[in-house]
């Protein structure tokens, strides 16, 4: 599916182009065209060629389409009681070890039937798209086995293709110790290696590991990455979420395209991450939501890290799945100004993916835009409760709005 159209009367494009000023290469009183998909032309709306179809934006901003790195969409339940407990004050870390966390989702997840689930994943992935993303990573990691991780990538997969929406499949067979192997996570992790990654790789781009105290160890994690490159996943983790776990020194280590949350980082985590050219995926709704420090944005963003934003979209420690109210908490919870964040949830959250094509509006680009219903990119954060989006545009069709 692709299309042609023009922009007009754009009045502030972000274009992340490096080749223009500052951090978004602002452009104003713009147009953009797309033809057959890709970005052809980008300019001052006085001089863009004559085009077939053509919509009026109204002196309304608008950004590249947000590119979320880092979603768990696909899942069944609630966990409604857990957060009340932990505003209660128990913590996440207490109702995962009673049981209680990620298990519950796997319980709800493997006990829904195929229909259910892909119809609570489309309902996500709509609104997701009508608040102006484009491409969307997705992970496995409630299903736990063979046949309920299949399922997971395989209604990812299913879910993208109905709602015009690109999907990024990432495996995350170890986000938890399945209740088949409980107390040998080891065990655990000989299973995924030998009998799950075989069968799923061909479904996934990615493969993660939740890193952290209490979850899988450095070396657990590195041997699931290990066993993931060899069936041609790019490895991805999830570290320094609850502690000091080692996991952003592991993805230096092996090589990860990304490493998220990093809310227990040190200096020296920081300028490997660097060194590395890993991207640094922050996920402000989780902090946001257990009510706990933010990661260290701008000392990030300070030291040249490439910083990306995304949801985590998930029902434990993040049930939020829109972008610009990410946006919001990343610049007044995190620190980030609005360049930051608006830069690092278009063009970050690409990189992250290893999408080289988006989160930017120059020629040849994918033709993903997000046309705001306000003036200015700043107002994402300065009117957090407001409809943020007015028209989406995908590959050149507009396909909400
Ligand atoms: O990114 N950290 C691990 N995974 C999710 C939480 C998943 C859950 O609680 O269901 C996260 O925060
Ligand atoms: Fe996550």
């Amino acid at each position: 599916m692709r299309g042609s159209i023009t922009l007009t009367n754009i009045g502030q494009l972000v274009t992340n182009d490096p080749e223009r000023d500052g951090t978004l290469g602002i452009v104003e009183n713009a147009a953009v065209s797309i033809e057959n998909g890709l970005v052809a032309w980008v300019g001052h709306a006085a001089d863009a060629p004559e085009a077939a179809v053509t919509h009026d934006c109204a002196g309304s901003a608008v950004l590249p389409g947000f590119v979320d790195p880092h979603t768990h969409l696909v899942f069944a339940g609630d966990r409604a009681d857990e957060f009340g407990r932990r505003l209660r004050g128990e913590s996440y870390e207490q109702i995962m070890a009673a049981g209680g966390g990620i298990q519950s989702t796997v319980s709800a997840t493997r006990a829904a039937t195929l229909g259910e689930l892909t119809d609570a994943a489309l309902g996500r992935l709509r609104r997701v798209q009508a608040a102006g993303t484009t491409t969307v990573e997705v992970k496995s990691g409630y299903g736990l086995d063979l046949e309920h991780e299949k399922r997971l990538l395989a209604v990812a997969a299913a879910a993208g293709s109905a709602v015009a929406l690109d999907v990024v499949p990432t495996f995350l067979g170890a986000h938890a110790v399945s209740d088949e192997f409980a107390g040998d996570a080891d065990g655990y992790i000989d299973y995924l290696a030998e009998a799950v990654l075989p069968e799923c790789a061909p479904l996934a781009r990615f493969c993660d590991v939740f890193c952290d105290e209490g979850v899988f160890t450095v070396d657990q994690s590195r041997r699931v990455l290990e066993a993931g490159k060899k069936h041609g996943l790019i490895p991805r983790l999830h570290a320094n979420q609850l502690g000091y776990s080692g996991g952003a020194r592991l993805a230096v280590e092996v090589g990860a395209i990304s490493a998220d949350h990093l809310d227990h980082i040190d200096d020296d985590d920081i300028a490997a991450l660097h060194a590395a050219g890993t991207v640094a995926v922050l996920l402000p709704g989780v902090s946001f939501s257990l009510r706990l420090p933010q990661p260290r944005a701008r000392d990030l963003w300070e030291a040249g890290v490439t910083v990306a934003l995304g949801t985590d979209c998930n029902p434990g420690t993040s049930n939020i799945e829109t972008m610009p109210f990410v946006i919001a908490l990343a610049c007044l919870e995190m620190g980030l100004t609005p360049e930051q964040a608006v830069w690092s949830a278009t063009r970050g959250g690409a990189l992250a993916l290893g999408l080289e094509d988006r989160g930017q509006v120059a020629v040849g680009a994918q033709g993903d835009l997000t046309v705001l219903g306000h003036e200015s990119y700043v107002h994402l954060a300065y009117r957090p409760d407001a409809p943020a989006v007015r028209k989406v545009v995908k590959r050149g069709l507009v396909v909400a709005g």
